[in-house]
């Protein structure tokens, strides 16, 4: 073991391993820490039902999905799953392997085994919760009994969370578990310096603007380069970097009054934080503490709830009592009207008659989170550099300036030559074809060129390597891409431009607003529907959109509708169908976000 790169709980689970004991096995499949963390909570409850029965205590074991090769299905007697699914029906980067192993085998025997599947994911998508879905069925096939219901969570719903938590423990306290024999797993738990839990610390070296800003209006993106030699991380061009960002120490300021201490306390680090080779390993001074590893913009009820025991004020206490007057659920529109808006500090700040002391507010905290960006460049054209093109947020509520952590952080706090930890997260449902002489249309306006960026300069590579050769001649490489001003946040114009001129690319860009009426990419992507039509139809060029979903990506799948439907002569269902079969065989994909 390496000493500071597994966590204490992964620890104990090791030696849970060979303990004697009723043994349930708790697995997670995590992208933004959400299912570790009620995972976690699993764990520590079923920690807590331990009390009553001193002879054959139950022995969870909580163990991350992508360690799935330490599990003996034959031995397994009850499992529960929390995962969740990210994007448009795509396993977090770690359940990959897991994922694609339970479809594709049946060697697995689970005869017996019991389960429970949570299954988190966002609605707004329209493969909510298809990968916690896809498993449930799957161990049903199997041969596994489901009993506690299969049960989707949208948006981290905590009430939806904790109805499941309290059915699975309940489930628990009767369930009869067969004290385990001792058995052992062979096998460690994977200790790479590249995964989300232990990212590498990388170093910036370039930062540029690439937009012109003159009115707070106007789009401010950030394009950073990232020196990652020595780490052994290894992506695609369509694959995405999380990074840990760091929040701003003003704001950590100001919540360390709101939380009526010094920060130079000294506080423990959230249970899921991530390791790197730099983390100590006891309790850091609490600024520091929150600064790097603590969640200050969103705020679990939880804290309200802990609030309402501690304050001197019976008008405060009222306006609590209000907010918690109905159910802890989304659906209290009062509550999460209140919540949504508000920071940590926001709601402290409400309460100033609060004693709450500081031990009690962290563990009402989430972690920090790492965010994701596609990467910007190619490892062929430099394995040891990572790039990110990065939309930087600001915006304003309840009279306060608001700022995106990540955005801010690459931003305004990372100087070139500070570091930053990062780690990669494959993206398998958005990737260029493997063979060359397939032709690629790009839609990717704004920062949806990022993972384009990558794609293209695997063409130019291709194409200045294979010249001497033309009968292996590259397929047609097209980009639309769409910004406001041709002057202003035409991002990478300069390479767009060169890679056009010498014939690698066939661009198109779309200026929304450098003429009275709104030019978007769909527009150009219309005029040149006879052209797109015979790519997919004749060619078999594989079509990628990436950047917004609501509106962008919806309206261009929309225009290839009509382009389908009006071109294929088809009916409106007719071309429907056509571009559902295209997304199925991959030859249509898309990476976009809400
Ligand atoms: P707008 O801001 O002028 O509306 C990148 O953000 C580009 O995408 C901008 O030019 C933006 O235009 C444009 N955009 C906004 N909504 C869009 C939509 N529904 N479809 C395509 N492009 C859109």
């Amino acid at each position: 073991t390496k000493s500071g790169q597994v966590t204490s709980q992964d620890d104990r689970n090791r030696k849970d391993y060979i303990d004697e004991g009723r043994q349930l096995l708790i697995l997670y499949g995590t992208e933004y820490g959400c299912s570790e963390e009620v995972a976690r909570l699993l764990y520590d409850k079923i920690d807590a039902l331990n009390d009553k029965d001193e002879e054959y205590p139950l022995q969870p074991r909580l163990l991350n999905v992508r360690d799935f090769k330490l599990i003996d299905w034959t031995h397994e007697q009850i499992c529960f799953v929390v995962i969740s699914t990210s994007g448009d029906g795509v396993p977090p980067t770690d359940a990959i392997d897991f994922y694609n192993y339970l479809q594709n085998t049946d060697v697995v025997e689970i005869r017996e085994m019991r389960f429970s599947v949570l299954a988190l994911g966002d609605s707004n998508y329209p493969q909510f919760c298809k990968v916690g879905h896809t498993l449930h069925e799957r161990l049903v096939t199997l041969g596994g009994e489901c009993v506690v219901s299969l049960t989707d969570v949208d948006m981290e719903d905590w009430t939806v969370i904790k109805s499941w938590l309290d059915r699975v423990t309940a489930y628990l306290t009767t369930a009869h578990i067969n004290p385990s024999v001792d058995y052992i797993r062979h096998g460690d738990i994977t200790e790479d310096n590249c995964s989300r839990k232990t990212p590498f610390v990388a170093t910036l070296k370039v930062k540029r603007q690439l937009t012109v800003v003159e009115t707070p209006m106007d789009k401010e993106t950030v394009h950073c380069e990232f020196d990652v030699t020595g780490s052994e991380l290894t992506w695609l061009p369509g694959d995405a970097v999380g990074i840990y960002p760091e929040n701003n120490r003003a704001e950590v300021c100001c919540l360390v009054l709101a939380m009526k201490c010094t920060g130079n306390e000294l506080g423990p680090l959230p249970a899921s934080a991530y390791k790197t080779q730099g983390t100590p390993a006891g309790d850091q001074c609490l600024s520091s503490v929150l600064q790097k590893y603590y969640d200050l913009k969103s705020v679990k009820p939880d804290l309200l709830l802990t609030l309402k025991d501690h304050l001197g004020n019976s008008q405060e206490a009222g306006k609590l009592e209000l907010l918690l007057r109905d159910e802890i659920s989304k659906k209290n529109t009062r509550l999460y009207g209140y919540l949504e808006p508000r920071e940590v500090v926001d709601v402290l700040e409400d309460f100033p008659s609060h004693t709450l002391p500081w031990q009690h507010i962290l563990p009402c905290l989430k972690a920090l989170q790492p965010r994701y960006y596609s990467i910007a460049s190619s490892p062929k054209v430099d394995k040891n550099t990572i790039c990110v093109t990065a939309a930087v947020v600001r915006y304003e509520t309840l009279g306060r300036p608001r700022t995106g952590v990540t955005t801010t952080y690459l931003q305004d706090r990372l100087e070139v030559g500070g570091h930053c930890p990062m780690f990669i997260s494959h993206n398998p449902g958005f990737q260029p074809p493997a063979c060359r002489s397939i032709p690629i249309i790009m839609i990717g306006p704004g920062t949806g060129i990022a993972p384009f960026i990558a794609f293209i300069q695997e063409r130019a590579i291709e194409k200045v390597s294979k010249s001497s050769d033309e009968s292996f001649g590259s397929g047609r490489t097209l980009l639309y891409f769409g910004c406001r001003h041709r002057d202003r946040d035409y991002l990478h114009r300069e390479h767009l431009e060169a890679w056009s001129s010498s014939g690698v690319l066939e661009l198109r860009v779309a200026f929304s607003r450098d003429q009275a009426h709104k030019v978007y990419v769909q527009h150009l992507l219309h005029d040149d529907g006879a052209q797109i039509w015979a790519l997919l139809e004749k060619e078999k060029a594989h079509l990628y959109v990436c950047g917004d979903a609501k509106h962008m990506a919806h309206d261009v799948h929309t225009t290839l509708l009509d382009i389908v439907q009006g071109q294929g002569h088809m009916t409106r269902e007719e071309a429907e169908m056509y571009l559902t079969d295209l997304e199925a065989s991959e030859q249509y994909q898309k990476d976009v976000w809400v």
